[in-house]
């Protein structure tokens, strides 16, 4: 496995690989969802790049960039075990060098909804370093998971708006038995605060619930009723909970429906104690 922190290195590196490269992009505190992605990749492919890059643009002024955690051993004996043969890991300088004056921009309506809402920017940053990190690695596919939907679909109208010849493969979330899905953030989660976690895919598991109710009974129910039904179940069962969103969107487009209809998909955000958790489950179709 070879390890480079520039460019040229990268370059170099690249040139190398004859074949088909698969790429699993990251921000590092790799876990079991990380290695989950790099198989993915390997099946897909001759080679296997990783990067691993905290990517300022992609936080908030007032979000974890500087807490996020680092853990760059771990994180390459992980890529070493899963088979990678190039880790990438730049600094902001070798991305950005003195800063971009051409931008990559998402469309609002899809960028500001469910994490963008809060997160403004969020997902500009995230569009940019990809588009960054697609050019530099030239990789042929390039492995994404479901946990982080909303950043599936951007990268996905990324991938097609600016024409790169890179197939995207969505990879299903990767859950603890009790159904939390992994993330680098549960690792900041008290004992208590991890035992109520999991409350969180019991809501999704409900909506998922009465979507199927809805096609054997053949009745039409609001979504609104249903987002209510989840929000208190999370409510009841995380103490202090703080729902950023709970809502039923279209799996493809992310638009809001009225009702639950085929590819409906739940999506929740929720904060337990400091930390903020994601969640989505594909309810039908
Ligand atoms: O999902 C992540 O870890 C990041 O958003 C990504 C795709 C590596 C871009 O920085």
């Amino acid at each position: 496995m070879l390890t480079v922190r520039t460019a040229a290195e990268l370059r170099t590196a690249r040139a190398s690989l004859a074949g088909r490269v698969g790429f699993v992009p990251t921000m590092g505190a790799l876990h079991a969802g990380h290695i989950r992605l790099m198989e993915a990749a390997k099946k897909n492919a001759d080679h296997l790049v990783v990067s691993i890059f905290v990517n300022p643009t992609q936080f908030g002024p007032n979000e974890d960039f500087s807490k996020y955690p680092r853990t760059e051993e771990a994180d390459l004996a992980l890529c070493e075990a899963a088979g990678a043969d190039i880790v990438f890991l730049p600094k902001a300088t070798e991305i950005y060098r003195a800063g971009p004056t051409v931008r990559v921009t998402v469309d609002p309506k899809l960028s500001g909804i469910l994490c963008g809402a809060q997160r403004p920017g969020h997902f500009d940053g995230v569009a940019q370093v990809v588009a960054i990190l697609f050019n530099l690695v030239r990789p042929d596919s390039a492995c994404f998971g479901e946990k982080d939907y909303q950043q599936l679909t951007v990268i996905r109208k990324l991938v097609e708006d600016l024409h790169f010849p890179v197939a995207i493969v969505p990879v299903a979330t990767v859950r603890e038995p009790d159904g939390l899905a992994l993330s680098s953030r549960n690792r900041y989660l008290s004992p208590a605060e991890r035992t109520a976690a999991p409350a969180i895919h019991r809501a999704l598991l409900h909506c998922k619930g009465r979507a199927e109710q809805i096609r054997f009974d053949r009745i039409a129910l609001p979504v609104g009723k249903v987002e209510e039904e989840g929000r208190a179940l999370i409510l009841k069962d995380i103490p202090g909970a703080q729902i950023d969103y709970f809502e039923i969107r279209h799996t493809d487009t992310l638009e809001p429906t009225h009702f639950i209809m085929n590819r409906s998909r739940a999506f929740a955000a929720v904060r337990v104690g400091a930390t903020r958790l994601i969640d989505n489950l594909l309810l039908n179709g």
